[in-house]
């Protein structure tokens, strides 16, 4: 199998790539990108630790194939804030030190950025039901809701 070219949108920057057609995801943003915040975990879709935002909607990138990413808006956890600016959830887990060893922490955060995007008062059925999926080993858990809860009651 030859490498084809691969034009991706990233974090409002476009770059070409030159990968193998079934290069999942996560893998062109950690090895072509360098933007290792988002984590491998299962590599099976059962983990929640890859998850990326495309074009408004949470999605699991460990087994999506990147070449059909093309012509896409791709959020990673390095793009929902800046250097100086991190996003209301980021700054929320850092806050209430919702995470333990973080492997799980940017998957939570892209699901959670992503519900309060499409609805900024969420119920706790909405919230229950978006980070199903979203495995910690650690039971980060109920930090993790803790810091959301206050993002809503603000
Ligand atoms: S690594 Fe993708 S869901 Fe676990
Ligand atoms: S904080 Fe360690 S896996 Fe969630």
């Amino acid at each position: 199998m030859s490498k084809v070219e691969c034009k991706l949108n990233v974090n409002g920057l476009t770059k070409k790539i030159y990968i193998f057609e079934d290069k999942p995801l996560i893998f062109a943003l950690r090895n072509d990108f360098g933007l290792t915040g988002t984590k491998l975990g299962c590599g099976l879709e059962q983990c929640g630790s890859c998850a990326v935002i495309i074009d408004g909607e949470k999605k699991l990138s460990c087994n999506l194939p990147a070449i059909d990413c093309q012509n896409k808006e791709i959020v990673t956890i390095e793009g929902l804030g800046t250097d100086t600016s991190l996003n209301s959830v980021q700054e929320a887990f850092k806050k209430f030190n919702a995470a333990q060893c973080g492997y799980c922490t940017s998957g939570i955060i892209i699901t959670v950025s992503s519900l309060l995007e499409k609805k900024n008062k969420p119920t706790s059925e909405d919230i229950l039901n978006a980070l199903d999926g979203h495995l910690c080993r650690c039971g980060s858990h109920s930090v993790v809701l803790k810091a959301i809860e206050s993002l809503i009651e603000n």
